[in-house]
């Protein structure tokens, strides 16, 4: 038996005899010679099967090989610098593992549809591969970034027993006799966290019942909630910026040939550097108010609005101060002027729209109090969330990113539904 290696590797067996486990990507031939493009889930190398150096057996058996056949390669690793990996296989053996027929995804353009039923095929090709590469290096920075600036991760429960962002989109389920929700995000108990641990941040999946049927929502997307006590808004805003420049310049140092796979302009993203600029509501009301959009004070920017502010920059932008009758009841109002509140979005360039929502928390329990009436949200469900004003409260501030997001930004995709394995649609449960 040879050495077993994977294509990421090839480059520390140049010249050794080695095997590969992978899948015909796809197969060209030219009568005395066969190339074999292969993949193995870590890259891709092309095998040269050459008649006259190889057994009979061994030629035929290359020649069955279909799209998607799986199977071991056995060959010599050379440099090769017309390739694009810069390393090619001699072929000295073959052994096919099975061979595919009627392979659904072909190397001809499918419609989308199409390809999201076969979702589970569609991840094997390069693109996709990429995609899933590049998210779960974000994944891999925003841990870092948190773990080396003093936050313990802490994981908040799936399953609650009231909303956290509004009542309008939860998804419902039984809890025994109980009615439960699916979490809409953690941050409540994030806040519970804070006051145990100081600074803290959870990465898990949240659920959101929207009948919105946009390039940037999804069902069931991942979120990044950061919380820290002694905090305020002003200081949270720039550990957004520093999260933001650290998760971008890691891709573009760790993932260079996965964003060439997905066709990103990487200059757009190596000028994502903190500073990044900030605007308030009432300055991006008055810019779009003479850009010619109908929106008055007081309503909540949409999509097209989001993309008209971003366009001015070429870094994310913050836009600070929304007011308070637009924004979840928990945010604190800024004490300068009380129907705006200390918050933040942040909005990523290129038309990406909102990646982060966050704020300063109502720290005072007499205020929080009164907001909980003016939401009509029962006092009994949120008495454990009263508490952390009761007892040593301080001033403290969070935000909330949504991975896919920051995933189809980076990437440069069109829409969302790319940037998890099996994305849950409005109108998509399958596969
Ligand atoms: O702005 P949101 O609703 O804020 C919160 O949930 C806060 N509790 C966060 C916090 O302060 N701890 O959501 C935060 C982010 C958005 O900026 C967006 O990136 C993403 O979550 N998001 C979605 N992503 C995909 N599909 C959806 N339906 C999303 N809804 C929100
Ligand atoms: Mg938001």
């Amino acid at each position: 038996m040879t050495t077993k290696c994977v294509i990421r590797q090839v480059s520390q067996h140049v010249g050794e005899t080695v095997t590969i486990g992978g899948w015909i990507n796809n197969k060209r031939s030219s009568g005395k010679i066969q190339f074999l493009q292969l993949r193995d889930g870590t890259g891709y190398i092309q095998g040269v099967v050459v008649k006259s150096e190889v057994p009979e057996q061994v030629w035929d058996d290359a020649k069955s090989l279909t799209q998607e056949s799986s199977l071991y390669v056995t060959g010599i690793i050379r440099e090769e610098p017309r390739s694009q990996s810069g390393y090619e296989m001699t072929v000295t053996g073959v052994e096919i593992i099975h061979l595919t027929e009627n392979y659904p995804i072909t190397p001809k353009e499918h419609g989308v549809d199409y390809l999201m039923d076969h979702r589970h095929l569609w991840l094997r090709t390069q693109k996709q591969r990429a995609i899933m590469v590049i998210r779960a290096e974000i994944i891999r920075a925003i841990q870092d970034f948190f773990d080396m600036n003093g936050f313990t991760l802490v994981d908040p429960p799936i399953l609650t027993p009231t909303s956290a962002e509004g009542t309008t989109n939860l998804f419902h389920t039984k809890y025994f006799e109980e009615d439960a929700y699916l979490t809409q995000s953690g941050q409540l108990y994030m806040e519970a966290a804070a006051m145990a641990l100081g600074k803290v941040y959870s990465f898990g999946p949240t659920f959101r019942a929207e009948k919105s049927k946009t390039r940037r929502h999804l069902i069931e997307f991942w979120m990044i909630e950061p919380e820290m006590a002694f905090t305020d808004h002003e200081e949270s805003l720039r550990v957004q910026e520093q999260f933001i420049s650290h998760v971008v310049q890691s891709v573009v140092k760790n993932c260079r040939q996965e964003l060439e796979a997905v066709g990103r302009d990487i200059s757009k993203l190596e000028a994502i550097q903190a500073p990044f600029p900030r605007i308030t509501y009432d300055e991006a009301i008055e810019f779009l108010q003479s850009e010619g959009h109908d929106i008055p004070w007081g309503e909540d920017f949409g999509a097209p609005h989001e993309t008209a502010i971003a366009e001015k920059y070429e870094k994310p932008v913050f836009i600070t101060h929304y007011p308070a009758s637009i924004k979840a009841f928990y945010m604190k109002p800024d004490p300068n002027r009380s129907e705006v509140v200390l918050c933040a979005d942040m909005i990523a360039p290129e038309g990406y729209g909102e990646i982060i929502g966050g704020s300063q928390r109502i720290d005072d329990p007499q205020l929080l109090e009164e907001r909980f009436k003016e939401h009509s949200l029962s006092m009994d469900t949120y008495q454990w969330y009263m508490d952390l004003r009761k007892y040593g409260t301080v001033p403290h501030s969070g935000f909330g990113l949504g991975l896919e997001r920051t995933v189809a930004w980076i990437c440069g995709l069109d829409h969302v539904r790319e940037t998890i394995p099996f994305p849950r649609t409005l109108y998509r449960l399958y596969p």
